[in-house]
């Protein structure tokens, strides 16, 4: 059987995800969106590019989920984007609503998928998609830190002109400024990044890393970046796809596991066919181990604010 990835937003997240995903030829794709015509049109110019591509890919636009029914995988990235000047954090409520009723709808119609969750604040959209849901834990899962770690890995690789395929980098906890790149776990095809930069290169590079999302949004004005977000989600989308079990950083729910109860914080995780099939716990250094307690704090501070709404 053809296997089906659900699409839920049909702009420029959404619709590059659908590209990747045609070119990769990995599933066929149903892009959703409210707005009429959108995902209808889009769709059928990518559908139109299958030739070109040599990707015999199905895709299509609907403005309802019937056509999604029993996708393997839902990629939600419907949400209002960060304009110049504002946080992630602050779209948490007209996104929460957003994420709440897409997350509704793919529970109803493809009850056995895996959800990645891409809106932002992207750690407490995560739980909303949970709550929501009522999906097991590692059926939902969130897409920041192969996008945190792409940039640290993007500007590693420029400052010390070697090629992106060699720089692993690892970046934890939430998908926000106190994101936390582990530096120490950091390499260039094994060789530690505390071997070939100073201190200060590696500081400079955090903060920009920090700063990545942000920096692109100066520039676009309107809206925030789409092309590398959308890479990062189908690479994810690909390892359970294909049960590939890629060990890669995600927004996944913690019990326990480093020191957090009943949040979704950004680790490293074994992604395959049954979502997170396992959640790497790391030894911490503990100034690192603080970091990361305060970025979930920070993830639990919205994820309050939502409690609020739910109860009110
Ligand atoms: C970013 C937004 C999409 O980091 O969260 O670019």
């Amino acid at each position: 059987m053809r296997r089906k990835v659900t699409v839920v937003g049909a702009g420029n997240v959404g619709a590059n995800c659908a590209v990747w995903i045609a070119n990769k030829q990995l599933a066929d794709v149903v892009l959703v969106d409210v707005v009429e015509g959108v995902p209808q049109g889009k769709g059928l110019d990518l559908l139109q590019a299958g030739p070109v591509l040599g990707s015999d890919v199905l895709v299509t636009g609907a403005n309802d989920y019937g056509p999604t029914a029993d996708s393997d995988v839902a990629i939600v990235t419907a949400g209002f984007p960060r304009k110049p000047g504002m946080s992630r954090d602050d779209l948490l409520l007209a996104n929460y609503e957003i994420v709440r009723q897409a997350a509704e709808q793919v529970a109803r119609y493809s009850p056995n998928c895996v959800m990645i969750v891409v809106s932002n604040p992207l750690d407490a959209m995560c739980q909303t998609a949970y709550w929501v849901s009522k999906f097991p834990k590692n059926r939902v899962v969130g897409m920041a830190g192969i996008l945190d770690s792409a940039r640290f890995r993007t500007f590693i690789a420029q400052e010390l002109k070697v090629s992106v395929e060699n720089v692993t980098a690892v970046v934890m906890g939430g998908h926000g400024d106190t994101m936390v790149p582990i530096v120490r776990l950091s390499s260039v095809s094994g060789i530690p990044l505390t071997e070939l930069m100073d201190q200060e290169t590696i500081d400079r590079i955090v903060t920009r890393t920090r700063s990545g999302g942000a920096e692109i949004v100066k520039y676009l004005k309107t809206g925030s970046a789409y092309y590398a977000p959308s890479a990062s989600a189908v690479e994810m989308a690909e390892s359970i796809l294909n049960d590939k079990k890629k060990v890669l950083p995600c927004a996944a729910y913690l019990e326990g596991e480093y020191g957090i109860h009943g949040l979704f914080v950004g680790v490293p995780v074994k992604l395959g066919a049954g979502g997170v099939e396992k959640i790497y716990e790391v030894k911490l250094l503990p100034e690192e181990q603080r970091m990361l307690t305060r970025s979930a704090e920070s993830v639990r501070e919205l994820v309050g604010v939502l409690e609020k709404k739910r109860a009110g």
